[in-house]
């Protein structure tokens, strides 16, 4: 019955995806243990990025990932972090990371599920004191039981995640995720360690006054998104733009708005990653009533073809990204 399911603000993560493992009859509990070990791993992360300035642990680390990009001091420590702590809890076999250029196998074969993790999100912002993000995507494994996954496992459409969620470190920090039955966020009480229920059954606004892109780049956007963000200034919209995909997610999120990262010369393909930045949010922002789309399709429904590839993201309030697709594919 509906009250059983409207779990009060205030409810421990625990309870509530104890609460919530009841939902579904035949849940073995997997899942709902791969939560709790990506909780952990989130506190933990946590601690030392409230730390960072006072250990050192800020600046690059002196290397360069796949993406070509300075690892910082941090995204190796969170990389490090989450792929101990999906690998002690046993419940998946291979991650994927921003931060390593091929699958990472747990060991774990008899883990039903792959993680995509984007370990911390906005490194740029790190040593500034801007807040920074962690993204993850989860999809149940297609390869058989016993042995290491697959590529194929890693590489699934973004309609296959049975979980996806994001992590905030900001003014306060917020774990917010989806098992595909609404997006729910939690605050963490650093002082008991705990996550609680403080946003419960998120929804975004269908429009919204707040666009969110790069425009240093502006000069090189594709027409129709130079007609875009001209209609934006025509409706004296508010242009917000943290540098932190999910410090500008989030606030899109909750407020309304639209986050454009668009092909440029720099990045033709736009920057941001499909398998574990793009394809979370997306699931996230459709479960809350808003669109996800590369600017000519849902995004969830691309076909990955490898680990690290990029795609163009229009992600918000529905109204806008749909105002934005209209620009960019004017009518024949
Ligand atoms: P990451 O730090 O994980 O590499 O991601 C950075 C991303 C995203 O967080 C942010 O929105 C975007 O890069 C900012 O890119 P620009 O500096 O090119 O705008
Ligand atoms: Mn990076
Ligand atoms: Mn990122
Ligand atoms: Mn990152």
């Amino acid at each position: 019955n509906q009250d059983r399911l409207a779990l009060p603000v205030g409810t421990t993560l625990d309870r509530f995806i104890m609460r919530k493992q009841e939902d579904f009859p035949y849940a073995t509990g997997e899942l709902s243990q791969l939560l709790r070990d990506i909780a952990l791993a989130a506190k933990i992360v946590n601690r030392e990025i409230n730390r960072s300035g006072l250990i050192d642990i800020t600046g690059a680390y002196g290397q360069q990932n796949v993406q070509g990009e300075e690892q910082q001091k941090l995204d190796v420590i969170a990389n490090i972090r989450f792929i101990r702590a999906l690998r002690n809890g046993g419940e998946v076999c291979t991650v994927i990371s921003e931060e390593e250029e091929d699958m990472i196998q747990t060991g774990k074969n008899h883990g039903k599920y792959v993680v995509a993790i984007d370990p911390l999100d906005g490194s740029s912002n790190i040593d500034v004191n801007v807040s920074i993000g962690t993204i993850f995507s989860i999809y149940r494994r297609q390869s058989a039981i016993g042995q290491e996954g697959t590529q194929e496992d890693c590489l699934q459409k973004g309609v296959h995640q049975v979980a996806a969620g994001y992590v905030i470190y900001g003014s306060s920090t917020m774990l917010v995720y989806t098992t595909g039955n609404g997006v729910n966020g939690f605050t963490y009480e650093a002082s008991l360690g705990e996550f609680f229920l403080s946003h419960p059954n998120i929804t975004t606004p269908q429009s919204g006054n707040i666009y969110s892109i790069n425009e240093g780049s502006a000069n090189s956007f594709p027409e129709g998104v130079k007609q875009f963000v001209q209609y934006c200034k025509d409706q004296s919209f508010s242009a917000r733009y943290i540098g932190s995909l999910v410090a500008d997610f989030h606030r899109n999120l909750l407020k309304g708005g639209i986050y454009i990262y668009p092909p440029t010369h720099k990045a033709p393909n736009g920057k941001l990653r499909l398998m574990y930045e793009c394809n979370a949010l997306a699931f996230i922002v459709e479960q809350a009533g808003g669109k996800a789309s590369t600017g000519k399709q849902r995004l969830l429904e691309i076909e990955p073809t490898s680990l690290h590839e990029r795609c163009p993201l229009f992600i918000g309030s529905t109204e806008l990204v749909e105002k934005a697709e209209a620009f960019l594919s004017p009518e024949p």
